[in-house]
């Protein structure tokens, strides 16, 4: 029996924009999702439990006990199974040969905006290249969970398996020349606390990338400008960041948060969160990951602003993490 781990992310600058190539800025959040796999001899492979979002496929059985928004694993179920079996296919690892039981738990909760998904990828393989020697090093890793995280994600940039698999805070391009994406690790003085809010709404990322995608083919120029902003965005927080300045990291998410506005991807949920986290002290707030719902992102520097921004988020009926990031 092995174990593996991923990270859960969070996207501080440019998820969307970022499937066409713009630079983001994401980090690893220090919660995580814990997979175990055991090889069981032919034959004895349980049936599925039948709770909530337990499977089974050829040759494997998973039962699925990470916390999660309610619903989340039922509406998921489709794209989950297609998921491990993307991740058995990358690996070159056939269940019918070796039959596996694999078990999902961790502190990571399932839900939209955290890179739930791309967590149980890169715990998955990481799990399965213990359990069986498979000799993977951290860059297969990545790949293989890039290929199982694209059953949720339709076209996923691979920012959520990279944050997913090396950790840390990441600056992250992908290359549309077939090349290598570009990753590098940042470096900021100290670590940075937020508070994530959870709007309780199950998302579909694939959906939301897919509406982008229509509407920037049907209002180009809108959609160009828009584009160019958070290009510029990008290399401007990149600097804030490096020069620890809070003050224009938080100013530069309010900007970012805008402009996913304006491309449709926020939700009523989102905005309110970003509102009570704004009227509470947070330097800068704004929705992350694929939006229409699943979580946002506050940034807080202070306990007590962080504390006081999750407990109104709280008190408003929503759910909130309090975490660190630049870890
Ligand atoms: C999802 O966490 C981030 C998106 O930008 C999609 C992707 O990058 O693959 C919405």
């Amino acid at each position: 029996m092995a174990q593996g781990s991923g990270y859960g992310k969070v996207i501080l600058f440019n998820e969307h924009f970022v499937v066409y190539g713009i630079p983001s800025i994401a980090s690893a959040i220090d919660s995580r999702t814990i997979a175990t796999v055991e090889h069981v001899p032919k034959g004895e492979l349980p049936a599925p439990s039948g709770r909530e979002g337990s499977m089974a496929g050829d040759g494997w059985v998973m039962e699925d006990d990470r916390p999660a928004n309610p619903g989340y694993k039922e509406t998921k179920k489709e794209q989950q199974k297609r998921s491990i079996e993307l991740v058995f296919e990358a690996a070159r690892f056939d269940p019918r040969k070796r039959n596996v039981r694999i078990h999902l738990g961790g502190d990571l909760i399932a839900v939209g905006g955290v890179g739930a998904s791309a967590a149980v990828c890169v715990s998955v393989a990481r799990a399965l290249n213990t359990e069986f020697k498979l000799g993977f090093d951290d860059k297969r890793i990545n790949e293989i969970a890039f290929i199982g995280d694209s059953a949720y994600a339709g076209t996923p940039s691979g920012i959520d398996n990279t944050a997913s698999t090396f950790g840390g805070l990441l600056w992250f391009a992908k290359n549309h020349q077939k090349g290598p994406n570009t990753m590098e690790q940042l470096k900021i003085k100290a670590p940075l606390r937020i508070v994530m809010g959870n709007t309780l709404l199950t998302t579909n990322t694939e959906a939301a990338v897919a509406g982008v995608r229509e509407r920037k083919a049907k209002f180009p120029e809108k959609y160009d400008a828009i584009f160019a902003k958070s290009r510029e965005l990008a290399d401007r927080a990149r600097d804030a960041l490096s020069k620890y300045d809070i003050a224009e990291v938080g100013r530069l998410m309010d900007e970012n948060h805008s402009l996913l506005q304006q491309i449709e991807v926020s939700h009523p949920k989102l905005d309110e969160l970003v509102g009570i986290a704004r009227r509470n002290g947070a330097a800068g707030a704004k929705m992350t990951g694929g939006g229409l719902g699943g979580y946002m992102v506050a940034l807080t520097p202070e306990m007590a602003v962080q504390d006081k921004v999750a407990t109104a988020m709280e008190k408003a009926g929503f759910k909130a993490l309090k975490t660190t990031i630049g870890v």
